[in-house]
C-alpha cells in the first residue's frame, strides 16, 4: 500500500463484502474514505491526510486515540488473559473496574452489570425495570416509556422506546412501548446550553400515566441530554420534574448516559451535572475510551437487593441474562486505564473550562443560510440544517462531506449536524474546526 493510496490497498471484492453499519453503502463505495491510523485528536486517512475527529470517534473517544496508557493496558491484559468466563467465574479486573465505575456515579450507585455495547445496556435496563417490579409482585408493570428523538440504541427494546422514526420503520413490531414528546420547542432555537421553557413537557407523563395507569408502567428511560437526535439539552427544571411524577407513581427512572457519562457534560454523568438522581444509569462509549467494545448498567442497592432477596437457594441465578462479552478482561483493562486517566489528569473539569469557548465559537455560526438552530453543553454540539426541497438529509451530508475533504471529521444525521469535541481540544482546534464549517455552509449551492 503506498502512503497516499485512498482505497489501502484494498480490492474492490473487499470492498464489496462488507455491509457497513448505519452507512450509505453504495455512496461510500464509489468514493471510500478509509481511516489507517490515529493518534491524539487526528486520524490518518488512507489518502495521506490528517483529519481532525470532531465527534471522538462516536462520541466514545474523549481522551484522544491511542493513549499510551490505554494501550499498554490492553497489551499487558491480553497477554495475560485475553478472556474468561462471563458466566459462574470472575477475573479480578471486573470487580476492580465496577467499584472505579461507581466512584463516578451518583451516591448510592454501587453495583454495575456489564454488557458489550450502549444498545446491550438499553435493552439490559430494560429488563431489570420489568424483572425488578414482578420480583417485587407487581408483574403488571411492565410498559416501557421512552421520548421522541430518543436514541437507545438498535436492538429491539431500544428502538421500541427510542424516538427516532428512521430506525424503527423497516423492522415492524417491538416491545409495547409509549412516548413522551420531545423537547425541542421553536422558541428555543439557537438557546446556548440548556433553554429555560419547557419543563412543562414532563407533565406529559401525567398523561400517559392516565392513559396506562401507573400499575402497568415500569420504567421512563431518556437520556439526559439527547445526543443522536441532534443534542437537545434538557429544559431547566423538566428532568426533575420527571424524577418527582416517577417518584409519585412508583415508576423506574432509567438515565441512559451512553453519550453523557464520564465527561462529556463537564461532570462525571449528566445525572450530576442536571442535578437529578435516576434509579438506573446506563453507561458504554467513553467508559474504556472506544479502545475495547463495553457497557454496563448501574444501580442503586435496593434494585439489587431486591432480586437477591427474591433469588431463591443461593445458587440459582437471580437474573437471568448476560452475555458471552460481558466484563470481558481486556475491556475491564480498558476501562480502569480510562478511567484512572480521567482521575489522575482532572480531564473532566479541563471540558468544564473549555466547553465555553466551543459555545461561543459554535453560536458565531448563527446567521449562515441554512442554519435553523444551534444547540450545545460541554463538548457536545449540532447544527440543525434547512431541509433542501424533496431531499431533507441532503445538506447535511454535503456539509460532512466537504468537512472530510477539508481535514475533519463531523457526524451528519438526520437533519443535523453533530460535534462531540475530544477533552482535550485547544480553543484553536475549535477556532479552526468553526470556521471550516462556515465556509462549507456558506458554500454551499
Ligand atoms: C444514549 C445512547 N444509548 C445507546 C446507544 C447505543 O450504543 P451502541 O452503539 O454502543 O450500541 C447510543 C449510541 O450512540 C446512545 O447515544
Amino acid at each position: 500500500m503506498s502512503k497516499t493510496d485512498p482505497l489501502a490497498g484494498l480490492t474492490e471484492a473487499q470492498l464489496a463484502s462488507h455491509w457497513m453499519a448505519f452507512t450509505g453503502n453504495r455512496d461510500f463505495k464509489k468514493e471510500p474514505r478509509i481511516v489507517v491510523s490515529a493518534q491524539g485528536n487526528y486520524y490518518q486517512s488512507a489518502d495521506g491526510r490528517q483529519i481532525f475527529d470532531a465527534l471522538s470517534g462516536l462520541w466514545c473517544s474523549g481522551l484522544g486515540h491511542g493513549h499510551p496508557a490505554i494501550v499498554k493496558a490492553v497489551q499487558q491484559q491480553i497477554e495475560q488473559l485475553d478472556y474468561s468466563p462471563a458466566f459462574q467465574f470472575g477475573h479480578p479486573k471486573a470487580f476492580q473496574l465496577s467499584e472505579k465505575i461507581t466512584e463516578f456515579m451518583p451516591e448510592g450507585f454501587n453495583r454495575v452489570f456489564y454488557t458489550g455495547s450502549g444498545s446491550e445496556s438499553a435493552d439490559t435496563s430494560l429488563k431489570i425495570a420489568r424483572a425488578y417490579w414482578r420480583k417485587k409482585g407487581l408483574s403488571s408493570k411492565t410498559k416501557l416509556i421512552g421520548r421522541a428523538r430518543g436514541y437507545h440504541g438498535v436492538n429491539f427494546g431500544g428502538i421500541s422506546v427510542g424516538g427516532i422514526g428512521g430506525n424503527r420503520a423497516c423492522f415492524g413490531e417491538a416491545v409495547v412501548a409509549d412516548h413522551l414528546p420531545h423537547t425541542m420547542l421553536p422558541e428555543n432555537r439557537f438557546v446556548k446550553g440548556m433553554p429555560e421553557t419547557g419543563a412543562y413537557l414532563a407533565d406529559e407523563l401525567l398523561e400517559l400515566i392516565a392513559l396506562h395507569d401507573a400499575s402497568n408502567i415500569a420504567a421512563v428511560i431518556v437520556e439526559p441530554l439527547a445526543g443522536s437526535a441532534g443534542v437537545i439539552p434538557p429544559p431547566t427544571g423538566y428532568l426533575k420534574r420527571l424524577r418527582k411524577i416517577c417518584d409519585e407513581h412508583d415508576i423506574l427512572l432509567i438515565f441512559d448516559e451512553v453519550i453523557t457519562a464520564f465527561g462529556r457534560m463537564g461532570a462525571n454523568t449528566g445525572s450530576d451535572e442536571f442535578g437529578v438522581v435516576p434509579d438506573i444509569i446506563n453507561i458504554a462509549k467513553q467508559l474504556t475510551n472506544g479502545a475495547i467494545p463495553m457497557g454496563a448498567v448501574v444501580v442503586k442497592q435496593h434494585i439489587y437487593d431486591t432480586f437477591m432477596d427474591a433469588g431463591g437457594p443461593e445458587y440459582a441465578v437471580e437474573l437471568p441474562h448476560g452475555h458471552t462479552y460481558s466484563a470481558h478482561p481486556v475491556a475491564c483493562a480498558a476501562g480502569l486505564a480510562t478511567l484512572n486517566i480521567l482521575q489522575k489528569e482532572n480531564v473532566i473539569n479541563g471540558v468544564k473550562s473549555i466547553a465555553p469557548a466551543f459555545e461561543q465559537s459554535l453560536h458565531q455560526l448563527k446567521g449562515l443560510q441554512y442554519i435553523n438552530d444551534i444547540r450545545n453543553y460541554g463538548l457536545a454540539g449540532a447544527l440543525t440544517i434547512e431541509a433542501a426541497p424533496a431531499e431533507p438529509f441532503l445538506r447535511p451530508y454535503l456539509i460532512a462531506m466537504q468537512m472530510w475533504q477539508k481535514g475533519f471529521y463531523v457526524r451528519y444525521g438526520g437533519d443535523t449536524i453533530q460535534l462531540g469535541l475530544p477533552f482535550t481540544v485547544t480553543e484553536e482546534e475549535i477556532n479552526l474546526l468553526i470556521n471550516a464549517l462556515g465556509e462549507t455552509i456558506k458554500a454551499l449551492d
